[in-house]
Formats: C-alpha cells, structure tokens, sequence
C-alpha cells in the first residue's frame, strides 16, 4: 500500500480559479496530466487579458495618450514582475519573445551567428535536450563552422558530470544546457555546469520551459548568461515567452528583427538600434500575452514557489509508488523525487504509448504520448516513444490514483 500523499496546496480552492475543470471529457472529471506540454489557465490571467483588450488596448512605447500610456506601463510592468521572478538584476535584463523556442533561436543566431561565434568553435549540449535546444545550434554549425559536442547521461538519468569535464576545453564557446528535463525530469547541476564553463571562458545557455513553471529560480545565484523559458507552461497565455540575458552578454547579441521598438534611428540603408532589451523586440509586441504572463507570476508568487515545488515533489514521489505498483510498468529517471520535477515518462509492457494515451482519454485522463520533442535523447534511451504524465499546483494523489487505475484497464484492454 503507497503511503498518502500529504496535500500541502489548497487544491480545491486552486482548482475553482481555472475554468477548464468545470467541463467534462467523455463524461468524466477532467484529470489533466498534461501540464508539462501546456497548463491550464487560471481565470485572472484571462480576465487580464481581456481587460486589456476591452479596456485599454493600445500600442506601447509610442502613443501620448492614457490607454497608450496605461498598455505601457502595463506592459513595463510585467518586465518587472519577471525580472523579480528570476532575480534579474533589471528588468532591462528581460526580452519578451513568443516562446522558449524563440528564445534559443535568438541567442543561437544573435550571439552564434551574428555575433561571438568562429569557425571551429564548439558548443557543448546534452543528449536530454528538447529539439529546441539542439536544432538552433544545428543552424550554428551549418552557417558558422562551429562544432557540437554532448554530454550523454547515466542510466538513473542524470548527466555523466565526468564527460562534462572531458568536453569542456578551451574551444568550448557555449555551454547549453536544460534546468529540468522534460523527459525524465532530471533537475540538472546547472550552477556547477556553468561554474565550470565560465572557468574556460564558455556561457552558458539555459533552457528553463520546465523548471520555470515548477522550481524558485536566482538566475545570479545559478550563474546563468542566458536562460529561456514559456508562459504557457507557468499559467500563463501562449505566444508569449522570455529570455533572460546578462546585460553584458545582451550588449554582444545581435538583433534579429529589424523595425518598429528595435530602432533608434533609420537612414536609407543603415540604421542604429535601441538599447537593450528594446532592440530585441523588433514589431509590436504580444501585449496581451506579456499582461497575462505578468499576471500569471503574480498567482505563482501568491501560492509561492517553495509551495509549488514542494507539493510537486509530494505528488511526484506518490505517483513514484503507486505507479509502480502497477504491472509492467516501467519509469524512467530518478527515484528520488527531490532530484527532479513532476515529469514521469513510462512504458507499459509493449502497449503502444499511443494507445495508452487513447485508453485513459475514455477516462477523461490527459496525457502525453510521442518522443516528447526529444528524439536523440529517445534514441539513446533505445524507445521509439514514451506515455508523460506531469503535475501541476491543480493536481491531487486522487487523480494519480485514477491514472493508476486507468493503466490497469489499458493492461486489462491488451491482456
Ligand atoms: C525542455 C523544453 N524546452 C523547450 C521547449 C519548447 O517550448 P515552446 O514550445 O514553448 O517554445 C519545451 C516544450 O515542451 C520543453 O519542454
């Protein structure tokens, strides 16, 4: 018998703030264990937006009147309320892009190539990394020459800390690394990795998508040059996502968008740009979206992140058990649930994770089937697909133990 899960979060008061959970899916309560692709939305985030939309939309940074005035502020102060969030020295240290996958995009053209990068010069990843954080650097190697290496993992998941030190030379330019993965949830030593790579003149990349939403973070504290995440995963709307920059490392990018907040003056044929981080966010920007997302910190902050992690590794480490219980079920990653975040991929026997994932949604179960974005870490993993389930701050032990449940009724379907 699985010991109970203490519910540290008022779960049920959390639950009445997001709309979603009052639908049915196939005539049963919605457990959505899916919140590692996308989270649920509480409903102050979406009156936010609306309230922008109805009461004061206007362009920012440009227009001299009050609802141009009141969208920048706004706008401004999401900037803030992020930069507070991970600890950034400034709010200048903030650029609004749509996505964690933008955002590595851009340091990979801005800073690789555009900017620092020479042929021959090595970037040094992960084999855990979201496709995200491979395929920029992809581009890196083909347009500048530049050589990829990767850190493999052991097979509890974590990185092989001694290869790390083997990669690491002088010719490394670029450390990139994910704080948590999504795959196997490994929560990596990412203040050390990039302790490491400053010592040989490295910076170091951070991929943050899913240990923004879930974990406390001090991007001073961790050491990080860059660190990239999503709104839609922490709560907040899509479209919008964030890319932290050590101010210095800000003024060696290169923009990638040219026009409208990103100029400070244009000529036919040259122009010069702003400062940053407004010559990174070239166009109108997703005003709404950043409103949204600054709502979003604000709900997290009010929960708090200490909270939310703790609860996340309680629900983490029943799931653990109970899961475990169940018959040919195989978890991948740490069993220690302190070590990484509420991400569980697993196999069942040889059911297809499609059909695992078809069976529980009769049962009104959201999750992830597929390679999660993550083909080279599923070829090292020697699978052609996974089932995810991952946790968020709505989450209960009941809806793991209906998730345990529902994975019986799948062995039952293929006994
Ligand atoms: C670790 C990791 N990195 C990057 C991404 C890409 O995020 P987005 O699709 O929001 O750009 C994801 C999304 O699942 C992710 O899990």
């Amino acid at each position: 018998m699985a010991k109970a899960a203490k519910v540290l979060l008022n779960v049920p008061a959390i639950k009445a703030d997001f709309p979603i959970f009052e639908r049915t899916v196939h005539d049963r309560r919605l457990v959505y264990l899916d919140s590692a692709a996308t989270s649920q939305k509480p409903k102050q985030v979406i009156d936010a937006m609306t309230d922008y939309y109805t009461r004061y939309n206007a362009n920012v940074h440009r227009a001299i009147y009050e609802l141009g005035e009141q969208a920048t502020r706004e706008y401004e102060g999401a900037r803030e309320k992020i930069a507070a969030f991970i600890q950034a020295k400034s709010p200048n240290e903030i650029i609004f892009t749509k996505s964690t996958t933008e955002s590595l995009n851009l340091v990979a053209y801005g800073y690789g190539v555009k900017g620092r990068l020479q042929k021959g010069d090595e970037i040094l990843g992960t084999v855990m990394e979201h496709h995200s954080n491979h395929v920029p650097w992809h581009f890196v190697k083909d347009l500048k020459g530049a050589v990829l290496k990767y850190v493999d993992v052991n097979e509890d998941g974590t990185l092989k800390m001694e290869q790390y030190d083997e990669l690491l030379t002088n010719r490394t330019k670029i450390v990139t690394v994910t704080l948590c993965s999504n795959v196997l949830g490994t929560i990596n030593p990412v203040k050390e990795i990039a302790k490491r790579a400053h010592e040989v003149g490295a910076v170091c990349v951070v991929d943050a998508a899913q240990a923004a939403p879930h974990l406390a973070i001090d991007v001073q504290d961790l050491g990080a040059d860059f660190l990239a995440f999503s709104g839609h995963k922490m709560l907040g709307p899509t479209g919008i996502g964030v890319l932290y920059g050590k101010e210095e490392r800000l003024q060696e990018m290169e923009p990638l968008m040219g026009g409208g907040e990103m100029i400070r003056e244009v000529h036919l044929g040259t122009a010069k740009w702003n400062d940053v981080p407004f010559k990174f966010e070239g166009g109108t920007p997703n005003m709404a979206g950043a409103i949204g997302l600054g709502v979003a910190v604000d709900y997290l902050n009010k929960i708090g992140m200490d909270n939310v992690r703790r609860h996340e590794v309680e629900l983490t480490e029943y799931a653990l058990e109970v899961l475990s219980d169940v018959k040919e079920f195989h978890g991948f990653g740490l069993t220690d649930a302190t070590r990484r975040g509420g991400v569980i991929s697993f196999t069942l026997g040889d059911v297809h994770p499609h059909d695992i994932a078809s069976i529980l949604d009769i049962e009104g179960i959201a999750i992830r089937s597929g390679h999660h974005c993550a083909q080279p870490l599923m070829e090292r993993l020697n699978v052609p697909a996974t089932a995810r389930a991952s946790f968020y701050v709505y989450n209960t032990p009941e809806e793991v133990d209906r998730l345990a449940a529902g994975l019986r009724k799948v062995l039952d379907v293929f006994a």
